[in-house]
């Protein structure tokens, strides 16, 4: 596709899904759940015309010109913030990104008065990154835009496990393993998460997308790092890192998350990476040529060593290359897509696409 001003939303899947914001009729992002798994699907298929602008030399479409989207990001990150502002500048939106460490938030304004300062400078999309979980459901009850999740402490990340399931699908598509039909090819797909399931939204967001789309999805942590009773949320959970990667045709790896762990949580690194690191030795339990990923940020000899961050980059399968098997840096490239889909997508109300109605009472969108 070659880049277009249209304000029109594509058509290379209308007929799939229901007509109008009856395919997504929710009026923000605040999470995995509570999403239907055809409407997981929809964006993943609104983010493919984005895959391919993005792989063009002009990466342009205007069809958010003029609105303003701000990206408040009260915790560090990099990519997720550069994917979030890549996403709205290439669809040609005013994107300004609010950190905290500048922010009034350092001089004691409470939540709720930063989140009405936002609201009152009429941005048509907030995207926010908060150590807490429910910070992003709050603000979003005091705003009129469509509030985005980029992740809130332990609870979800939304984005990250839409493009992880964008990435998936595009590596079995590459590789002819299906990936078509209603399903998307995720039925039966085993996929071993392994790290700090505890305090990882990552983990929690990508069960709940990878379960909705059908695959069998297995944890792997110690036992100080597995939520209690995560059975509930239909996955397998695994103390054996051996035992978990057993015939799996994907592997994500998770980092140990620190800074949301008060106290000591495992005996050392070393120790973690002896029982819980992605070596090539280990990987080798896992289907020939399992895929692997990891959300980043890495930390390279402890829970994957370099030699299998760096197995031939997951963007050679689509050159159709065999032993293409981290999709590392795949995952980023899919990110800003996924991005660039859900600000479309969200934005629609106010852009008064045809059939993009107004909410309801419940904030559902009715056409
Ligand atoms: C993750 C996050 O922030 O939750 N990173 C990301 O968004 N790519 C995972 C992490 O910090 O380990």
């Amino acid at each position: 596709m070659t880049a277009s001003a249209s304000s029109q939303p594509p058509s290379s899947h209308l007929g799939r899904y229901p007509a109008g914001a009856a395919a997504f009729p929710h009026p923000g992002l605040l999470g995995i759940a509570g999403l239907a798994p055809h409407e997981i699907l929809f964006l993943l298929d609104e983010a493919e015309q984005w895959v391919e602008l993005n792989r063009q030399p002009q990466k342009r479409d205007d069809r958010l010109a003029g609105l303003t989207i701000i990206n408040a990001f009260f915790e560090n990150s990099t990519r997720t913030l550069l994917s979030f502002e890549i996403a709205g500048k290439r669809l040609g939106a005013d994107v300004v990104n609010m950190h905290a460490a500048t922010s009034s938030v350092k001089k004691g304004e409470t939540l709720i008065d930063t989140a009405m300062t936002l609201n009152a400078m009429r941005a048509d999309a907030i995207v926010i990154r908060h150590a807490s979980s429910g910070a992003v459901r709050l603000i979003a009850g005091k705003v009129d835009c469509p509030v985005l999740n980029a992740g809130d402490g332990q609870h979800e990340h939304p984005t990250q496990a839409l493009l992880d399931a964008l990435t998936i699908r595009h590596a079995l598509r590459a590789r002819g393993d299906g990936a078509n039909g209603d399903g998307g090819g995720f039925t039966g797909l085993v996929v071993t998460i392994c790290g700090d399931i505890l305090h990882s939204r990552v983990a929690r967001s990508n069960i709940l997308a990878l379960t909705a789309l059908g695959a069998n999805v297995r944890v792997c942590a110690p036992p100080a790092l597995m939520p209690e009773g995560i059975e509930a949320m239909r996955v397998t959970p695994f103390h054996d890192f051996n035992a978990a990667l057993d015939g799996a045709d994907v592997v994500m790896m998770l980092r140990l998350q620190q800074e949301r762990m008060e106290g000591q949580f495992i005996p050392s690194p070393r120790e973690f990476r002896h029982l819980y690191g992605l070596t090539l030795d280990r990987l080798s339990r896992a289907k020939p040529n399992a895929l692997v990923m990891h959300p980043g940020p890495m930390n390279r000899g402890v829970e994957i060593d370099s030699n299998v961050a760096d197995l031939v980059n997951g963007a050679d399968l689509v050159n159709g290359q065999e032993g293409a098997r981290s999709l590392i840096t795949t995952q980023v490239e899919m990110g800003v897509a996924i991005r660039m889909a859900c600000l479309d997508v969200l934005t629609r109300r106010a852009r008064k696409l045809p059939g993009w109605g107004t909410p309801d009472s419940s904030g559902e969108i009715r056409a």
